[in-house]
């Protein structure tokens, strides 16, 4: 006979599995609706309602557009989009205030984590903390370093003179129309890769070959990037749970970025860490762990590849439109490198004398910043210096791109393209970071701020007074593709002409 408490059991069983599975059942419907009360995806505001149903996109041809002219019109020039749970700010007192004053308080947070997690992992953009701080020490002892700095610099002239000029050159014979923004991205893959790594991916080479890192690196962003906007963070779980869509994608994509990555490390191991001064060889001195070294590796990638990118794209289609600009520029130059040789790069010591060239590099990020905005979560409730109140969980966004374009911050001609807003008796004068928070600020202020500003100008420096370069349709205002970093949706397509009076000359363009 069976013991009774033993005939009990299949019974117990079966009521414990569904004890377990209704109130998890039950646990997950609460989350979620506390989530949708949260987030107010059906929220029937004028700006929410354009938001869902992109209605903004009949005037605006960018959703930065759109938001600069919502923080325009906000007395506060705070904003805040429901169905996001977002705030957004163009006031420079609560920039400092969140990367500042509070900076405990507004750190990148774990929503931010989980949507960039499986592209950066437990890289320096993807972390807060002990991972972030030991990431930031070393890589602030690594970039700040002079030896390092005119190591960089080598690199860069090399790579100028050795591909850049003849592919300049080989365009302009021939009459070809090239994308500028393409061959900037190539330009700045080359440098990261050989600054932070001492590998040379050869993208710039005459025959352009194709990356596949660089391409699915690109994919990666763009997708990592679109998980952002998403309403209901839920449903891009969900796709990633049941691998199908964009996510699918998305996995396949940063799979051929790590094995790619992987090799990276992999090459260093075998010609040995100990001798090199790369980025990479630093860490892999303290770090043993080869996912770690991984995701370090691709942080630095996307920091020092499209940014910069960016930057020289936007500084080359302003130029097309501002000919009295160019011309400045070919005066400084040509004033700051007499006696120099034609066919040799600004010095860095020539570079730091021109003035009007930083004034135009500064003036040009102040227009296009590459990163168009950056948002951070706030931890416990707080209130922002113009009284707007932020709940704990919230994502706090501030805003470079519509920053750029108050003027509030910089007077009535905002969106002039004036490199003399940065002069007083022809020296460079800098902004406050807070109104200025194109490389970040505060805290986590850009490591790479100075590198990038010295491979752009050296790239500029050598292109201006070489080549003329015309924007085809230069008329039109750019439409920006999706992505983590602003690039232009088809590209910058341009035709170069060498210049017959010489690099150093006057002559007309
Ligand atoms: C025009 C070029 C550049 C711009 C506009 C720029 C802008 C920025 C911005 C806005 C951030 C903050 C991102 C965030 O926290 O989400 C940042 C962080 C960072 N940047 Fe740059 N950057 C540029 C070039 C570079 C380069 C060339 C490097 C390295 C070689 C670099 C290294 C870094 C690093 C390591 C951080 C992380 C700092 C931290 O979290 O503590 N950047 N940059």
């Amino acid at each position: 006979m069976v013991p009774p408490l033993i005939s009990l059991l299949p019974w117990l069983q079966n009521y414990l599995s569904f004890l377990f599975f209704s109130s998890t059942t039950i646990f997950f419907l609460f989350t979620l609706l506390l989530v949708l009360l949260r987030s107010r995806p059906w929220c029937n505001c004028h700006v929410c309602k354009a938001y869902l149903s992109s209605s903004w996109t009949a005037e605006f041809t960018n959703l930065c557009d759109w938001y600069t002219h919502l923080l325009r019109q906000s007395p506060t020039r705070t904003i805040h989009i429901h169905v996001l749970d977002n705030t957004v700010t163009a006031d420079p007192a609560n920039v400092e205030y969140m990367l500042q004053t509070r900076f405990d308080n507004f750190p990148k947070g774990k929503p931010f984590s989980s949507i960039l997690g499986d592209l950066l992992g437990r890289g320096i953009f993807n972390v807060d903390g002990d991972t972030w701080q030991f990431q930031r020490k070393m890589a602030s002892l690594e970039l700040g370093s002079l030896s390092v700095r005119s190591h960089a610099f080598r690199i860069v002239s090399t790579e100028v003179r050795r591909r850049l000029i003849p592919l300049l050159t080989s365009a302009s014979s021939d009459g070809r129309v090239i994308d500028l923004q393409d061959v900037f991205r190539r330009l700045a893959f080359d440098n990261i890769c050989k600054i932070s790594f001492g590998l040379d991916p050869g993208c710039l080479e005459a025959s352009l070959p194709i990356s596949e890192f660089a391409a699915a690196f690109d994919t990666a962003s763009r997708l990592s990037a679109r998980r952002a906007t998403a309403v209901a963070p839920a449903l891009w779980k969900l796709k990633r749970i049941l691998n199908v869509g964009s996510e699918r994608e998305l996995r396949r994509v940063i799979g051929l970025v790590n094995v790619l990555a992987d090799e990276v490390i992999r090459q260093k191991r075998k010609h040995g860490v100990a001798s090199s001064d790369d980025l990479l060889s630093r860490f892999m001195c303290s770090v043993n762990d080869d996912r770690y070294l991984r995701d370090i590796t691709i942080s630095f990638l996307l920091a020092g590849r499209d940014t910069v990118a960016s930057g020289l794209t936007s500084f080359f289609l302003l130029l097309s439109k501002h000919p009295a600009v160019t011309a400045a520029i070919r005066d400084e130059i040509a004033d700051v490198m007499r006696g120099t040789g034609d066919d040799e790069v600004a010095s860095l010591e020539q570079l730091k004398e021109m003035h009007y060239v930083h004034a135009a590099m500064y003036e040009t990020l102040r227009v296009y910043p590459p990163v168009q905005f950056d948002s951070k979560y706030c931890v416990e409730d707080d209130t922002l210096p113009d009284g707007s109140l932020v709940r704990k969980g919230t994502r706090v966004t501030y805003h470079p791109y519509a920053m750029g374009r108050m003027e509030s911050i910089w007077g009535p001609d905002c969106e002039e393209f004036k490199p003399e807003r940065w002069l007083r008796d022809g020296k460079f004068v800098p902004a406050s970071p807070f109104k200025y928070p194109v490389f970040q600020a505060g805290v986590r202020v850009c490591l790479g701020k100075e590198m990038a500003l010295m491979e752009m100008k050296t790239i500029v420096v050598s292109v201006v007074p070489r080549f003329d370069v015309q924007v085809l349709d230069v008329g039109r205002s750019p439409k920006f593709a999706a992505g983590l970093t602003a690039s232009i949706d088809g590209g910058l397509p341009a035709q170069v002409r060498r210049r017959s009076s010489g690099p150093r000359g006057h002559g007309a363009c």
